[in-house]
């Protein structure tokens, strides 16, 4: 009798010791080089204390991919190399957490990520270079010329700090540089707490910053064809599907992560938003990428998951006359802008005259929206908030240059 109960006993301990090496051996490598024990007490004991003070946050982590596979609050939590840290109820916690964090797990997301202009870029658009190290300058640049190394924005200072920190920051820090020598964050799209990838497919979630007279995308889509079927279809889409088999089955109708990020039917997921473009649609006057061939025929290929050539190519093609008469019509703006300064009609400061405004709106705002209209199928965007403004804008300031040089003039005899 005793000698089977302790047999038994063996067989179990035996059992559970496998049991727990094959575990052990499935859990990524991270957390194998750890002290285990303090992992297998960490989430357990992190939510004990955290279902009383910030419930959601748990609740928030139980609903993501990292809480099925088992990961831990610390394995996000505990500082990295290069952060600072603090003492928490028996744990030690970064300071805060960053895109460092995640970097440990999802080098490759992140590698993508920084080469886009979602990272320094977006940053030094307003603040320029100076809060960004050597390394960080140079590598942006490789990939985007004059993205960083540029002053900080003319605008942004006339308005003030608690305009940029309110305003102009919570969009543009998507790039911002951390203490921890790390640029950015990947909460602004996936969340801090659920990471989910349903959540970054969704367009409210790119419409959070990409909405707006001067950068109206989200409009755009929400008018398009797309984003008509996608909001009658959305229950019965397949948001979450993994990015490496997403098939037009799960999607038949694309979103803007589709078009810019997705791997649709075996094609590259990419972190990088710059890699599928072939214009620089912000700018006063679009000039082609340096990456024009290798962007549009990604894109293109994207398009033709869903569509016949013909009709691609066309769309393509009736777009870039969109960008040529635009750029046109800008040009001349700029011309008579440069006339009255030649004429010293106006300072050389920006934003002190109230044509330089009218002027900025005309390509800031409706230029740039009749070229994303055109590019994501807003016609509504093309021509009554872009076309029709453009004529409107600039037969005003054909006006206001008259009045200048009327007043001049006036000026002129009176002495
Ligand atoms: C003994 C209870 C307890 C435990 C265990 C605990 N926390 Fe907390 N934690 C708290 C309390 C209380 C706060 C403060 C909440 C507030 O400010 O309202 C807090 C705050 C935090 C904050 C915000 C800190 C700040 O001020 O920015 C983080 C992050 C955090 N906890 C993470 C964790 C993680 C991760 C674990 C497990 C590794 C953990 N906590 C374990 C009680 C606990
Ligand atoms: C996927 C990574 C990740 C995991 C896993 C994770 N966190 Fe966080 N957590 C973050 C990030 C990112 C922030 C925001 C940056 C910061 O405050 O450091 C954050 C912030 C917090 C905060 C402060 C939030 C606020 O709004 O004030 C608390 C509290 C917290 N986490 C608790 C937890 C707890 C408890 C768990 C486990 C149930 C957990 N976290 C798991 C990434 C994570
Ligand atoms: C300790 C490693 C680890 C850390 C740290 C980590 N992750 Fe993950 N993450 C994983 C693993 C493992 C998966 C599952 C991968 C798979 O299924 O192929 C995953 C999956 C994901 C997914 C896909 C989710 C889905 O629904 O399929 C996203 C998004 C993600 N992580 C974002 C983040 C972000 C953002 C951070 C930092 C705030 C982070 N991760 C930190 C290990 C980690
Ligand atoms: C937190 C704000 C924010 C969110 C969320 C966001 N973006 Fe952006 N995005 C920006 C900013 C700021 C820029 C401009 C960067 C620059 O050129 O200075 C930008 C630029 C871009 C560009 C142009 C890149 C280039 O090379 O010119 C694309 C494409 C883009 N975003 C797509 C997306 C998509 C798709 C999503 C959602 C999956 C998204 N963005 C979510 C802020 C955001
Ligand atoms: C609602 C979010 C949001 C706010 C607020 C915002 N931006 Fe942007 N900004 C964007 C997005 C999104 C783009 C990308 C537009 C595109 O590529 O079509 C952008 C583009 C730009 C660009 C052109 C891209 C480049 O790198 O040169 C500049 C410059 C810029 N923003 C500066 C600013 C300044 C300065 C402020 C504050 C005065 C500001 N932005 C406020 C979201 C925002
Ligand atoms: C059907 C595919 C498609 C969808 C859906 C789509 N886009 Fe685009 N997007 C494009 C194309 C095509 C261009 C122009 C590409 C080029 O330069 O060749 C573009 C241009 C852009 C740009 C301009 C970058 C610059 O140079 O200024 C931004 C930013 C952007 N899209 C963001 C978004 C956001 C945010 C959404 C969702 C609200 C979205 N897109 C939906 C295809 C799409
Ligand atoms: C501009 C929004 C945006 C930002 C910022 C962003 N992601 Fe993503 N991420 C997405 C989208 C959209 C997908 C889904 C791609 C698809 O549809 O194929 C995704 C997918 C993922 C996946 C799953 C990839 C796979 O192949 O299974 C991981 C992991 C991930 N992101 C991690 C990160 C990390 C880490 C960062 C920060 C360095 C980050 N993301 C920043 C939008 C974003
Ligand atoms: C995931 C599939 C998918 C992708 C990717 C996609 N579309 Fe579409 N598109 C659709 C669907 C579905 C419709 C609605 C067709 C209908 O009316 O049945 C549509 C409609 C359109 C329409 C309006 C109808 C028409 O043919 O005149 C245009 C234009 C269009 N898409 C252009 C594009 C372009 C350009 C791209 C690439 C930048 C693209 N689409 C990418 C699925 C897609």
């Amino acid at each position: 009798m005793a000698f089977k109960s302790v047999f038994i006993a063996t067989m179990i301990a035996t059992a559970l010791i496998v049991a727990a090496f094959l575990l052990h051996g499935s859990r990524p490598p991270t957390q194998l080089d750890q002290p285990s024990a303090e992992f297998v007490r960490a989430t357990g004991k992190c939510a004990e204390c955290h279902l009383r003070e910030t419930s959601a946050i748990v609740h928030q982590f139980g609903r993501s991919r990292h809480a099925q596979l088992g990961l831990t609050c610390l394995e996000c939590h505990r500082p990295v190399e290069g952060q600072a840290k603090q003492e928490h109820h028996e744990f030690t916690l970064a300071m805060k957490v960053t895109a460092l964090n995640c970097k440990q797990c999802h080098p490759t997301e992140y590698e993508q990520y920084t080469r886009s202009r979602h990272a320094a870029p977006a940053w030094a658009a307003v603040r320029g270079p100076d809060d960004f190290t050597a390394e960080q300058v140079a590598f942006a640049e490789q990939h985007h010329p004059g993205a960083v190394k540029r002053p900080a924005n003319g605008l942004a200072l006339l308005e003030g700090p608690s305009a940029i920190t309110k305003g102009c920051a919570q969009c543009h820090s998507i790039g911002k540089p951390n203490p921890d020598g790390s640029i950015g964050t990947c909460t602004q799209c996936h969340s801090r707490h659920n990471t989910s990838i349903a959540l970054a497919r969704s367009p409210d979630t790119c419409g959070q910053c990409h909405m707006g007279p001067d950068h109206s995308q989200l409009e755009i889509y929400n008018e398009s064809k797309h984003g008509v079927l996608f909001h009658a279809q959305r229950a019965s889409l397949r948001l979450d599907a993994r990015p490496k088999d997403l098939s037009t089955r799960d999607m038949p109708v694309p979103t803007c992560a589709t078009c810019h990020m997705s791997g649709l039917e075996g094609m590259k997921v990419t972190h990088d938003t710059t890699e599928r473009l072939s214009y620089w649609l912000f700018a006063a006057v679009s000039k082609k990428r340096p990456t024009y061939n290798g962007g549009q025929a990604e894109m293109k290929e994207l398009c033709l998951k869903c569509h016949a050539k013909s009709g691609v190519d066309r769309f393509y093609k009736e777009a870039e006359e969109v960008v040529e008469s635009t750029n046109a019509k800008i040009s001349e703006a700029t011309a008579l802008m440069d006339q009255l300064r030649q004429e010293g009609l106006l300072t050389p400061e920006p934003f002190d005259e109230p044509i330089e405004f009218v002027n900025f709106d005309l390509w800031h705002y409706y230029g740039r929206t009749a070229k994303h209209g055109a590019f994501m199928g807003g016609a509504d965007f093309v021509q009554w908030h872009g076309n029709y403004e453009l004529l409107l804008k600039y037969t005003e300031m054909k006006k206001m240059a008259e009045e200048l040089r009327a007043e001049k003039s006036h000026a002129a005899s009176v002495r």
